[in-house]
């Protein structure tokens, strides 16, 4: 029987008239207090009891621990200061056990062997016995790392009984497979198939990787292997819009890589991810794509997309861009407005690639927050002493993206560009990006599972890794309302699509900012639970509905990217990308047992209704029951056309409808200014004497009325009544008249 931490499953009423019942959390309060890691295979209810361990209690009790732990203080919102950062002995600075059976090296040293190495130590994990305290020689080295970098005091006693996670060797993908046997035949059986507009009743038939039938009482042939669904939810895998596998950032490398990362994706409903190509300032954009194929193309597990960053702005880099959207299958463009120094752009530069994206027919994205005035803040706080975590967040307030979001939307629509702002955190940013749509500007918002999921009140934990863990920018915000906040915009359709940033460090790389905050590595986890955080926190609150779901997981993304319906959709000649969805079933979200490499989540603890009983990608059954099997290589790189009618189709259009109308007018013949170059005195100075003469005696109008185009006024200060003696009587008062109001614009 295989293993998975699903916890209780309770079949859907589906049979009714197509119509989709309420959603029956089967006996969710009481199995809050009853969770176990470990997965059964029998009647919940007859099991609730057995499976109420010590341990699983302990999880919720610590879950309340931790929420009562973070303190409530929040800036500009309540009254408390926050006290000092110690150096805390928090049970949740980090989670004992995140690094079993996790990738314990860094990208860049991963070999073939390593990779090996690895498939051959994950093999062997499964075959282990289910006791924690048997921790590999390669754990036991991850673990020393973690301790040597710890906190003094931080508790390491975890009683959680993790889920082994199995998962096939990461060898590389053999295509040959793809032959058109039986293997490749798969019939998803009895379930409700979901788009973003339509649920119906009905069977899913695959060959090839590719959707070749949907409907009832399907012709199948024989040998075909059926997944049954029945009392599932049949929907297009997610897309992750916003991931950086192994990005070099900030010194580091991010630790989930393009085969780590991938295999946590669809572990979590998500069969396609779209990584960021990020140039170095002066390095060549072609180069950098071709770079991150390299590392993508042999490990990742799922299809993949890439945006590329414009980091630096020159004419070589507005030719790249066109052999990137014409020839290397680019169509969006991330500009960053921070990190200033290394990737941030001036308003100039913005200006022009925004400009190049709008005639290579891409999108623009940005990375909205000003660089400049998180650069001023972050030196004033580290003058103050402020180094911990939580000048992450004081250094970067909301008003600093909003400013950015603005910004970006105005420079965007001035040159008719659409325009993605990725990663949007905050109230104010998500309200610009709401209004400059109401506006009618082409702008789209991303919201990340992190900022969906939870907030930045863990930047004020008192425990240094707890609160370093969640630095990503922008950050978190602290104002508890953000994650319903956005999750209401993403519902009603000011939010468009969502990512993760997935972007991990580990606890001892974090730890490269332990004395100065702006040099602990940005970055957060998101790509495995993404789909059951927004499932969680958008459907089971009420607020949206399962096509919303599929909308705004999938369906969106792959509208705006413009590989739908390749992507995003259950369709006869779409991919066969697919989760069959579980519903009710529920899981508590930790590093334990999450496959990621990285050593902490940031959902820790959380409960989360929804799923993946089976993940198919390409037709191949990747999550069967929960169990992972997956191949390094097996996905393949997906180009997105440039010029996407969901997003250009209103450009044209509307540049044709709003082209500036000119004046037709009789040109003006009358006296003009000579300029003076030699002089840089005031402007008055450079008028001649000629000029002047004219300036007072301006002839009729063409019609012989009095010239009202004649103004009194004269730049030199000069005025036509000067001659005239001011009456005595008459005295112009300032409506300020203190002399402190002089040179303002009264
Ligand atoms: O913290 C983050 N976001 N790290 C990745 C780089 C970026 O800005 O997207
Ligand atoms: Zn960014
Ligand atoms: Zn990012």
């Amino acid at each position: 029987m295989s293993r998975r931490n699903v916890l209780a499953t309770a079949p859907r009423n589906l049979e009714s008239g197509g119509r989709i019942s309420s959603l029956a959390h089967f006996g969710a309060a009481s199995l809050a207090s009853a969770l176990t890691l470990a997965r059964t295979h029998v009647n919940p209810a007859s099991s609730l009891s057995r499976r109420m361990s010590s341990g699983s209690r302990r999880a919720t009790r610590h879950q309340q621990e931790k929420d009562d732990e973070v303190p409530q203080w929040i800036p500009g919102l309540g009254s408390d200061k926050p006290k000092p950062r110690t150096l805390g002995t928090s049970f949740f600075g980090y989670v004992p056990d995140a690094f079993v059976e996790k990738t314990p090296y860094l990208p860049s040293e991963r070999t073939a062997d390593s990779a090996k190495k690895q498939a051959e130590l994950e093999k062997s994990a499964g075959q282990r016995s289910e006791s924690a305290s048997e921790i590999s020689e390669q754990d036991a080295t991850s673990q020393r790392d973690m301790d040597a970098s710890s906190d003094e005091g931080v508790v390491t006693e975890e009683v959680i009984v993790p889920r082994r996670v199995m998962s096939s060797a990461a060898e590389p993908w053999n295509t040959d497979v793809l032959d058109g046997s039986a293997q490749n035949r798969l019939l998803i059986k009895g379930g409700r198939v979901v788009n973003d507009d339509m649920m119906q009743d009905a069977d899913v038939y695959i060959e090839d990787g590719v959707i070749k039938q949907v409907g009832q009482n399907l012709h199948i042939p024989g040998g075909t292997k059926v997944v049954e669904a029945k009392g599932r939810l049949v929907m297009p895998g997610g897309i992750d819009t916003h991931t950086h596998m192994q990005l070099p950032f900030m010194g580091t490398f991010a630790v989930d890589d393009f085969y780590t990362g991938t295999r946590a994706a669809l572990a979590g409903g998500t069969t396609m991810i779209m990584d960021f190509a990020l140039p170095q300032r002066g390095e060549s954009l072609v180069e950098a794509y071709h770079r991150w194929r390299a590392w993508a193309d042999p490990k990742v597990c799922c299809d993949y997309a890439l945006h590329v960053g414009v980091t630096w702005w020159s004419p070589k880099v507005a030719e790249e861009m066109q052999e990137l959207t014409e020839d290397l299958g680019i169509n969006s463009f991330k500009m960053f407005m921070a990190y200033k120094d290394t990737w941030q752009l001036g308003d100039g530069d913005l200006l022009e690639s925004f400009k190049r994206c709008k005639e290579l027919g891409a999108l623009a994205q940005v990375h909205a927050e000003n660089g400049d005035a998180i650069k001023e803040k972050s030196k004033k706080l580290l003058s103050m002493g402020i180094t911990g975590p939580e000048g992450h967040e004081m250094s970067r307030p909301e008003e600093v993206e909003a400013e950015a979001t603005n910004r970006a939307c105005v420079l965007a629509n001035q040159v008719g560009c659409p325009l993605y702002v990725v990663h949007v955190m905050s109230k104010s940013a998500a309200d610009i990006v709401s209004a400059k749509r109401k506006q009618g500007h082409i702008v789209f918002g991303e919201p990340i599972a992190a900022c969906l999921g939870t907030s930045g009140k863990h930047y004020w934990h008192q425990c240094w890794r707890h609160a370093a863990a969640h630095v990503m920018g922008p950050p978190l915000r602290p104002d508890p309302d953000t994650p319903r906040y956005l999750m209401d915009l993403l519902a009603n359709g000011d939010l468009q699509a969502t990512g993760t940033d997935n972007c991990t460090f580990t606890a001892s790389q974090k730890a490269l900012g332990k004395d100065d905050f702006t040099k602990i590595p940005n970055g957060v986890n998101g790509v495995e639970d993404r789909m059951s955080v927004i499932w969680e926190k958008g459907v089971v609150s009420g607020k949206m509905d399962p096509c919303r779901f599929v909308a705004v997981t999938s369906t969106n993304a792959a509208k705006i990217f413009n590989i739908y319906p390749k992507k995003g959709r259950i369709a006869v000649g779409s991919d066969a990308d697919i989760v069959v969805w579980n519903p009710n079933a529920t899981r508590i979200i930790s590093a334990k047992t999450h496959h990621q490499a990285v050593d902490f989540n940031i959902f820790e603890g959380m409960e989360v209704h929804g799923i993946a009983d089976y993940v198919i990608c390409h037709g191949r059954v990747v999550v069967e029951e929960g169990e992972l099997r997956v191949q390094s290589g097996m996905g393949k790189f997906v180009p997105t056309p440039a010029f996407c009618p969901h997003v250009y189709g209103r450009v044209q259009d509307r540049d044709r409808a709003n082209a500036p109308q000119k004046v037709e007018r009789a040109p003006y013949d009358g006296p003009v200014a000579q300029l003076n170059s030699q002089s840089h005195g005031p402007v008055a100075e450079h008028i001649t004497a000629v000029q002047q003469e004219n300036f007072y005696t301006r002839g009729p109008t063409r019609s012989g009325g009095v010239n009202l185009h004649d103004s009194s006024f004269h730049v030199s200060g000069r005025q036509k009544d000067d001659d005239i003696l001011p009456r005595p009587s008459i005295k112009l008062v300032s409506p300020h008249s203190a002399r402190s109001q002089l040179g303002s614009f009264w």
